[in-house]
């Protein structure tokens, strides 16, 4: 083979027997990682931005590399074989029949938010979306001069979702767009299949339409359940669904920005692949990583998946053992989202900043009785965490 041509990715699924140590302590001090420069030079333990500190499926990086090898990095061109790959797992996870031609990919999600808000109305439409959510959700309906309605969020089956009662006593306004976040985050919530029935009927009923972010999906830390895509429940709902997915939060590939959106309806596809004019292409690294981390990832997902999920429940134990904080079941992600409410803290976050760690203030999300923390990441960092929290909040005593 010339050596200028990108050799094709290994016909390798990892073997069961292969361990990844999600352990491992990787330095990041040097590697341009958002995460870890924030506090530089502080003893401060960055568990904020939803990246995670664990090594990269190899088979990744080798797919990095061999593009690396290549010596001209013009525009991309999505490969066949990554829709290809795609269009079979929607079938094998989801029992969800996508045809090629309805994926577009886009560099990121949050951008497709926006995006998803444009392509689906006008400045003065209204636009539903959770009330405590990921800040882009609360934007994205604003930077389009569209009016964002906040839906209450519940407690139910010990999960925060919106409130669906709620939601289906507001009045019809034609035209509307629903966000809708699956698994939620914050939180971690993974919608019932009930429930999303419920969205869906709603949805169509009022004639609007829906864009689920569902960039969690693949984290699913409770392995008797299971993720829906709202948009595989029928057509219907499907003709009226743009789908947002990414290998960014399953695979560690967030500053690769390569994301896409899955739109059966072609007009609302066409709006959606405006994209050129306003975002970039997805980069030629994206899309090579993106196709080694989906042809390749699964065992290693299934083992990410596990040992988060060993973090979530010393993390649940160990928080809600000290007096005044409050943690609930997280079924996804690995985002947790702490009620320090009881502290009757003013400033949650620069009382654990000054404590030494470092996650999302809650405010930013909605509630700022709440702190999220980012426990994807070495065991140890989060035992380190959480002694910082414990001794932190007894000071308080
Ligand atoms: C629900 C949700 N959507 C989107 C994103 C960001 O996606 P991207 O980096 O592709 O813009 C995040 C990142 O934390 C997220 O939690």
């Amino acid at each position: 083979m010339a050596s200028n041509m990108i050799a094709a990715p290994t016909k390798r699924r990892a073997y069961m027997s292969e361990i990844y140590d999600f352990d491992r302590q990787i330095d990041r001090s040097n590697a341009t990682s958002a995460k870890w420069e924030k506090y530089r030079g502080r003893d401060i333990l960055p568990m904020w931005v939803a990246d995670t500190d664990f090594a990269v499926l190899p088979e990744v990086q080798q797919a990095l590399h061999r593009r690396a090898d290549h010596p001209v990095f013009g525009y991309g061109h999505t490969p066949e074989h990554l829709i290809e790959v795609l269009v079979e797992r929607m079938r094998r996870l989801y029992q969800w029949r996508i045809e090629p031609d309805w994926l577009v990919f886009l560099p990121g999600i949050v951008g497709a938010l926006f995006l998803a808000c444009r392509a689906t109305g006008k400045p003065g439409d209204e636009v539903y979306r959770p009330a405590i959510i990921y800040p882009p959700f609360a934007k994205a309906p604003q930077m389009n001069a569209q009016n964002g309605l906040p839906v209450p969020m519940r407690m139910h089956e010990e999960r925060m979702i919106i409130d669906l009662d709620w939601l289906e006593q507001q009045p019809t306004h034609p035209g509307q767009l629903l966000l809708l976040c699956n698994p939620q985050n914050p939180g971690g919530a993974i919608y019932r299949e009930s429930e999303l029935r419920r969205l869906a009927e709603f949805v169509i009923q009022r004639d609007m339409l829906l864009c689920s972010d569902e960039i969690h999906c693949d984290l699913i830390l409770d392995p008797e359940k299971k993720h829906v895509p709202i948009a595989s429940l029928g057509p219907e709902i499907e003709q009226r669904s743009i789908t947002l997915m990414a290998p960014s939060k399953t695979f560690n590939l967030a500053g690769l920005g390569c994301a896409f959106a899955i739109v059966r309806q072609p007009e609302l596809r066409a709006q959606m692949k405006v994209s050129p004019y306003i975002v970039p292409h997805v980069n030629v690294m994206g899309l090579a990583a993106a196709e080694a981390a989906y042809e390749f990832g699964d065992e290693w997902v299934r083992q990410q998946c596990i040992y988060l999920a060993a973090n979530r429940d010393y993390l649940i134990d160990a928080v809600n053992r000290i007096p005044g904080l409050s943690l609930g079941p997280i079924e996804a992600t690995y985002l947790a989202w702490i009620d320090v409410s009881a502290l009757g803290l003013e400033d949650p976050m620069e009382f654990f900043e000054n404590a030494g760690v470092g996650m999302s203030p809650g405010r930013d999300f909605g509630d700022n009785g709440f702190m999220r923390l980012n426990f994807g990441c070495p065991r140890s960092r989060v035992e380190q965490a959480v002694a910082r929290i414990r001794k932190a909040v007894e000071s308080l005593a």
